[in-house]
């Protein structure tokens, strides 16, 4: 596996495979690798030719009080899992690398990127969808391949996949679980024992939250989340950000429960720790 520090050398990398003709597939990741990781990287190798990784802890899509400085890195780790799963090239870059002097054109969202996770982490998108479209400037991949936990980000790239005419294919890898049930995290390192044993509280409501759509008699969306919540609260330190059923294409808060609702949940642990989840309600 090459490992690639410098823009100008994995630009070089991936030209020299596209002149052999050969596809480039492309998981952009903050690394600290899971089996989350691992399945994107494992879904990557069977759409392209060659696979790129992408490891680089975005600080612009961090807000000021976040957890930058703190998030788990493990390069030497996360070097070994990629190779193992058959990763044709890291891409480590710098800060410095992709910010460089001067750094100061972004891309900036429209609706998609202010509610649910972006209510509270206001220029987190917008961060996300810069880098990322740095990503596929610097490696130009035929696909690109994300995780469907972080289900905003993913309508987000799409989004901006379609309304600024990148030429790639987005793909999407379901949400890998813990045996008990939690999303899988690199953030879920962050908890302690017991915030870890009671954190599968999330994925017991969305369960709960299925189990309540499709009774006969359907109930309103606000019966859902005020059921989600109180389930969830039910747990010390465990506060809801939002327990929202939403429209699965629009994102926007569901008029009637039905084939396209998905239930979003952002949920802070502790005050300090905060974890995502989603399932649709039917399927
Ligand atoms: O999902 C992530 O890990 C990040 O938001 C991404 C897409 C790698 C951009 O930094």
């Amino acid at each position: 596996m090459k490992r690639c520090i410098e823009v100008a050398d994995i630009r070089e990398c991936c030209q020299a495979w596209r002149r052999r003709g050969l596809s480039i597939a492309l998981v952009p990741t903050m690394g600290f690798f899971h089996d989350g990781h691992l399945a994107l990287m494992r879904r990557a190798k069977t759409l392209a030719d060659r696979v790129v990784v992408s490891l680089f802890v975005n600080p612009i899509q961090f807000g000021p009080k976040e957890d930058l400085a703190s998030y788990p890195r493990d390069l030497e780790r996360d070097s070994a899992l990629a190779a193992a799963a058959g990763v044709d090239a890291l891409f480590i870059p710098t800060v410095s690398a992709m910010y460089g002097d001067g750094f100061e054109t972004k891309v900036v969202l429209g609706a998609l990127g202010q509610g649910l996770c972006g209510a509270s982490r206001p220029g987190h998108f917008d961060g996300v969808a810069t880098v990322v479209t740095k990503l596929f400037h610097i490696v130009a991949p035929d696909v690109a391949v994300f995780g469907e936990k972080d289900f905003q980000q993913l309508a987000i790239i799409r989004r901006m996949v379609a309304d600024l005419d990148f030429n790639l294919r987005i793909v999407s890898q379901p949400i890998v679980r813990e045996s008990d049930g939690l999303a899988m995290s690199s953030r879920n390192t962050y908890l302690t024992t017991e915030e870890r044993q009671a954190a599968t509280c999330l994925y017991r409501a969305l369960v709960l939250a299925k189990t309540m759509a499709q009774r006969d008699e359907r109930p309103t969306a606000a019966a859902i989340e005020r059921t989600v919540r109180d389930s969830i609260e039910e747990n010390a330190g465990f506060t809801v950000e939002y327990a929202t059923v939403v429209d699965r294409a629009s994102l926007a808060p569901a008029a009637k429960i039905d084939e396209n609702c998905l239930l979003a949940l952002a949920v802070r642990v502790g005050g300090r720790v905060r974890l995502i989840d989603n399932a649709p309600l039917f399927g």
